[in-house]
């Protein structure tokens, strides 16, 4: 079964997206411990045409000319309050809450669905805000020093991609992507 191409929501979407190990390590040394252009791709088709929201480490964390993710309004949270007139926050849309970033993100294009995308720090913070989680799981152990945040009782796993077993990319990794929502989240599964 192939990647996703799009998800379908009946609702207002505020999402959280990310890839995680066997173990939920997201990030070492400021960066990902794993190379998967499959899993990037799939990110890609999820989160463009809608705003996506980040703290600013996960930003440096992408190369300078990858930033800003193109067709998505990107929003950046920082608590510097000169950061915002640095170089490195060119095309960022700076804000200093996430709670406030979520509310602007709401209100940019495509803000019927936003996207949270990190890193552990913004998740954790995030979370309480957020109703659908798609999260890719890499069939790895390998180590790292940021964690995804534990979803708590509130959200159900609704399904995998895929439904048994994993997709293996073209460099030999094993990944599979999950969806995951909080109560009455209705959605279409994904195509
Ligand atoms: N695997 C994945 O899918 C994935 C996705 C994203 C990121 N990552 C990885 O995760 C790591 C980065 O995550 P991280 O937890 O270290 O950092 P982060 O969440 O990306 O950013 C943290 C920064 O955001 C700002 N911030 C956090 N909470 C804030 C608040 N309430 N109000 C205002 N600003 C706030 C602060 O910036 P200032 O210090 O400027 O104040 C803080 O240092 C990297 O390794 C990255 O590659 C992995």
């Amino acid at each position: 079964m192939s990647t996703p191409a799009s998800y379908r929501f009946s609702q207002p979407i505020v999402g959280m997206i990310w890839a995680q190990t066997n173990q939920g390590v997201i990030g070492a040394d400021g960066g990902m411990p794993w190379h998967l252009p499959e899993d990037m791709a799939h990110f890609k088709r999820v989160t463009t045409g809608h705003p996506v929201v980040m703290g600013r480490r996960t930003w440096e964390s992408f190369p300078e000319k990858f930033r800003p993710l193109p067709d998505r309004t990107n929003i950046v949270v920082t608590r510097q309050a000169t950061w915002a007139s640095t170089p490195e926050a060119s095309g960022a849309v700076v804000l200093d809450s996430v709670e406030e970033a979520l509310v602007e993100a709401q209100f940019s294009p495509g803000g019927n669905e936003v996207w949270v995308i990190g890193g552990g720090q913004v998740y954790a913070q995030a979370q309480e805000h957020c109703n659908v989680a798609v999260i890719t799981v890499i069939n790895t152990d390998v180590a790292g020093d940021t964690q995804a945040p534990t979803l708590g009782q509130e959200w159900s796993f609704r399904g995998a991609t895929p439904a048994e077993g994993w997709h293996t990319a073209k460099n030999g990794t094993e990944y599979r992507i999950t969806l995951w929502a909080k109560g009455d989240t209705e959605f279409e599964a994904p195509e």
